[in-house]
């Protein structure tokens, strides 16, 4: 039911090569903004530590990912020195009052815990930057699936590029919101870094599938294994295939959505970037679901389980509208309006 796509100029590819530029020079942060975010945590370290000696805050997500936003919210992650782990009750009373201490922070409003989340938090918003932050505890999956997308953001400076054209793209269509009942920016990340893992020739390796001799490393945490390859260096001599895709960034954009739209089986395969080979919905016993993108670390959890049926339409609407938008020829883009910028 697909609308065929005519044949793409040359002259076409450049427009859509400027686009996904200018998205990545319009919204990546400069090194000021990420310094700043670096002393928001510092301030907030010392303040926290005020009762909760030996609290050490680390921030992860996309102000470490690679695929940050000027906006982008401040996910920081927060344990105990001396402390392994933490218990659920534990977690809930510790949230509790630390919520009551950041009320006691000048720079801080609109303080909220939440403690009926799969990980609760506590929000907050920093007033001088207009930033919004949470602080969960013990989040440390959190912090190795964020340092796999920043090993999969320096490989290539495509990836960068293309998960800032999915994030923009995602937010334009209203289908970027986990909140509210969308996919999260990292389910959206994790779809990016799939199909570039499976174009022919792949643009990026399938990391936790490196490793010396027969057996796959073992690092548990929180019982799953968080291995992989991160000697970026090495990449090239223990990668045959690095490299060998030239495609530019605007033939690659149009390619995720015909992907998407055209031959990836949502029905049958799931959105997996911890192994080369397909895996099936029918594996993973989630065929309730019609997207289903399975955590890279975490294979209990389906980035898509929260998705509505009517909402699941939607996202696919929006990428099929983005094929064809995308995908038909026309001599420039309008430019984009400032009070659209804003929105970001
Ligand atoms: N995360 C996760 N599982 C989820 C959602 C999020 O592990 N279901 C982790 C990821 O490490 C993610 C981080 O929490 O990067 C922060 O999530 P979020 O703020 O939603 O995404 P960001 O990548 O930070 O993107 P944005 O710029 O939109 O904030
Ligand atoms: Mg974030």
């Amino acid at each position: 039911q697909l609308d065929p796509l005519p044949p793409i100029t040359p002259e076409f590819v450049d427009v859509l090569n400027k686009v996904c530029e200018q998205c990545y020079t319009d919204f990546a942060p400069d090194e000021l903004e990420v310094g700043v975010r670096e002393h928001i945590l510092q301030d907030l370290e010392t303040f926290v530590r005020r009762q909760f000696t030996g609290a050490q805050l680390q921030l992860f997500g996309s102000s470490k990912n690679g695929f940050g936003f000027r906006q982008s919210d401040l996910d920081i992650c927060m344990v105990l020195e001396g402390q392994e782990t933490i218990d659920d009750v534990d977690c809930i009373n510790i949230i509790e009052s630390l919520a009551r201490l950041l009320k006691k922070h000048p720079g801080l409003k609109n303080i909220l815990p939440i403690t009926t989340a799969k990980v609760p938090i506590v929000k907050f918003y920093h007033v001088r930057t207009g930033l919004e932050g949470d602080i969960s505890l013990y989040n440390t999956l959190a912090l190795h699936n964020t340092h796999l997308l920043a090993s999969y953001a320096a490989i290539d400076r495509r990836v960068k590029i293309l998960c800032y054209v999915m994030k923009v793209f995602a937010k334009m269509c209203d289908i970027g919101d986990a909140s509210r009942g969308s996919l999260s920016s990292y389910a959206y990340t994790l779809m990016v870094l799939f199909f570039l893992q499976q174009r022919n020739p792949p643009v990026i390796p399938v990391l936790q599938e490196i490793y010396d001799g027969k057996k796959k490393p073992e690092v548990l945490v929180d019982g799953w294994n968080v291995y992989f390859f991160d000697d970026l260096k090495a990449l090239p001599s223990r990668w045959p295939q690095y490299r060998k895709n030239t495609e530019t960034v605007g033939e690659l954009w149009l390619g995720l959505l015909r992907f998407y739209t055209e031959d990836f089986d949502f029905r049958e395969h799931v959105v997996c970037i911890r192994q080369h080979g397909r895996l099936t919905t029918f594996n993973k016993q989630w065929t309730s679901k019609y997207i289903v993108i399975e955590d890279p670390f975490d294979l209990n959890h389906n980035l898509g389980a929260g998705l509505s049926r009517k909402m699941t339409n939607f996202i696919m609407k929006a990428f099929i509208n983005g094929r064809t938008v995308f995908g038909t020829p026309i001599k420039a883009f309008p430019p984009m309006y400032p009070s659209q910028m804003e929105y970001f």
